[in-house]
């Protein structure tokens, strides 16, 4: 009915870690609000979604970003909590990403929790950059905020560049310890064969031009093909949590990753007692870079296209399961859909 519309997408980054490494505060400092200060017990224990349009990332990156290089519309980040039991969590995130940031405290190094990241990374072989962090708590750091890496470490004294460079080198030889090939990122010139490591400081801003400059240009270079979908076409994507919103029963927070979902299409989810098929009642967004996961005032919208997160509210979901595949149903034969739900 509809004609196939040929857009790019935006690319899924999950951002992956040990506990307290810095991963919601780079997250917070690039949407320039307040996300740690609301959590629990200052934990992530949920997984959020956090879309970064173009034009933000240009403003945050600066001279090194020139918008008119890129044609992928930005970034969509997915949080993940990096406390060890919640290690489902972490590889539903790393799953569903297209690129990742492992996130690496320069002073703690490698930790279990990095680890186990770094599994879930090869075992998805997902491309990944390392974004060495919290390079502000090196002693006698002279703090240069939201400036390019290069230019901070060039305003610091011979004995400080020396202290973190030698950090930043034990990073690297756990990387190739653990089978991976890493450089800073500025030395790297294939970022498929080579992990650039990015120094940041989440506290200061300092290396997060270069950390969104250096995602948007992988993105571009070696995930613009994976990227091109039909828009218009019916919406598939994944349950991230399965929770109660005020006034709407049980909804699912969701990433949906092809075509687009309506208001009013029928759903396909996974369930815990087999697929649940479901009219969407309402399509509920948070505000521009706010926060999926912390945000109270939604907006009904009628349709969201990928790659988006969305607030799903519809009947019968109490037994939707987190990690599960949603699929519109639209104009696809019922029976095809619901047995390809119930084999993922
Ligand atoms: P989990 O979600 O629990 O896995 O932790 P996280 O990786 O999201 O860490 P979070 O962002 O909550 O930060 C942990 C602590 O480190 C907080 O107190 C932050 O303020 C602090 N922190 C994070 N990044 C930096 C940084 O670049 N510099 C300094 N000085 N502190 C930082
Ligand atoms: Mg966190």
């Amino acid at each position: 009915t509809t004609e196939t519309e040929h857009t790019l997408r935006t690319p899924i980054v999950a951002v992956l870690g040990h506990v307290d490494h810095g991963k919601t505060s780079l997250l917070d400092r690039i949407r320039g609000s307040a996300v740690t200060a609301g959590e629990s017990g200052a934990i992530t224990q949920h997984i959020g979604a956090t879309a970064v349009p173009l034009d933000v990332i240009s403003d945050i990156a600066g001279e090194l970003v020139d918008p008119t290089d890129f044609d992928l519309p930005g970034l969509l980040f997915i949080d993940t909590p990096g406390h060890h039991s919640f290690s489902t969590l972490r590889s539903r995130g790393g799953a569903l990403a297209d690129i990742a940031i492992l996130v690496v405290d320069v002073n703690d190094g490698f930790q279990p929790q990095t680890l186990e990241a770094i599994d879930i990374l090869k075992r998805t072989q997902t491309p990944f950059i390392v974004a060495a962090n919290k390079i502000d708590t090196v002693p006698g750091w002279n703090p240069n905020e939201n400036q390019p890496v290069q230019q901070t470490m060039d305003a610091q004294s011979e004995r400080v560049t020396s202290d973190l460079n030698e950090k930043l080198y034990e990073l690297i030889g756990e990387l190739s310890d653990n089978g991976f090939s890493a450089d800073m990122y500025w030395r790297v010139q294939n970022f498929q064969a080579n992990i650039g490591v990015v120094p940041v400081s989440a506290e200061t801003g300092e290396g997060i031009p270069d950390l969104l400059t250096v995602m948007m240009g992988l993105s571009q270079r070696y995930m613009k093909e994976e990227m091109e979908i039909d828009a218009s076409g019916p919406g598939v994507g994944t349950v991230l949590e399965v929770k109660d919103t005020q006034g709407f029963g049980t909804t699912l927070d969701a990433i949906i990753y092809d075509g687009t979902i309506h208001k009013d299409d029928t759903i396909v989810v996974g369930g815990l007692q087999g697929p649940i098929v479901t009219d969407v009642r309402a399509l509920l967004r948070p505000r521009p870079l706010e926060e999926i996961r912390t945000e109270q005032q939604f907006e009904q919208v009628d349709a969201v296209a990928a790659a988006d997160g969305v607030k799903i509210a519809a009947p019968d979901l109490d037994d939707a399961i987190a990690g599960a595949p949603i699929r519109v149903l639209r104009d696809r034969d019922r029976a095809e859909v619901i047995a390809e739900v119930e084999e993922e």
